[in-house]
């Protein structure tokens, strides 16, 4: 049985479909959700699933502590879910080829610096784009940049506006991340 964390800064409704599966697998089961935003939803979501919760600031990141913790807990896959910070380099070095990242739109196209939450699908719009989707894929020290796992794509029509986008793609992203976790595991 391989043991999850998953980081996340936001809402963590990926989160919730993650925890929610890995109640009924053999493969995994979440034994840690950590975030860097006290108040975030994720944490009361983790709470609704008796899943320990850790919280720290990007200093303590930076100075190590979650990587202690990781440690501590034997986390065999980190799983970034919405998680907004950049993974300081020994953290992702810790976990070679098992940490996996979701990103709202079909890598390489609108990845990188400042492309995160509506911003993603705002740039989408304003390009024309006719189909956006999610990408699924191993975390590197640059961020959006490592190998790539599964993708699942989704058609724009000209009356989507960022919003209904970013529905359409939380959809995927809620039918997939789970399945394709566990097929890594
Ligand atoms: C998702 O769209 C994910 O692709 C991105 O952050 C968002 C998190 O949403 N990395 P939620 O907090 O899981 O609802």
């Amino acid at each position: 049985m391989k043991r999850l964390a998953i980081l996340a800064s936001g809402s963590g409704s990926n989160a919730e479909k993650i925890m929610e599966h890995f109640q009924n697998s053999d493969k995994g089961k979440v034994v840690l959700v950590a975030s860097n935003k006290p108040g975030a939803y994720v944490l009361e979501r983790a709470k609704n699933f008796q899943v320990p919760t850790f919280t720290f600031t990007r200093k303590e990141m930076e100075e190590g502590i979650l990587l202690k913790k990781l440690e501590e807990e034997q986390i065999d896959w980190v799983i970034l879910a919405g998680f907004l910070l950049k993974i300081p380099d020994a953290l992702t070095r810790a976990f070679p080829d098992h940490m996996v990242n979701i990103h709202p739109a079909l890598l390489p196209k609108y990845g990188g610096k400042g492309m995160y939450g509506a911003h993603v699908h705002e740039a989408v719009k304003a390009a024309g784009e006719k189909e956006t989707g999610i990408t699924i894929h191993l975390v590197n020290e640059n961020y959006d940049e490592g190998k790539i796992i599964f993708q699942a794509h989704t058609p724009i029509d000209e009356l989507d506006t960022p919003d209904s986008i970013a529905a359409k793609v939380h959809e995927l992203e809620h039918k997939y991340f789970p399945k394709v976790i566990e097929g890594l595991l």
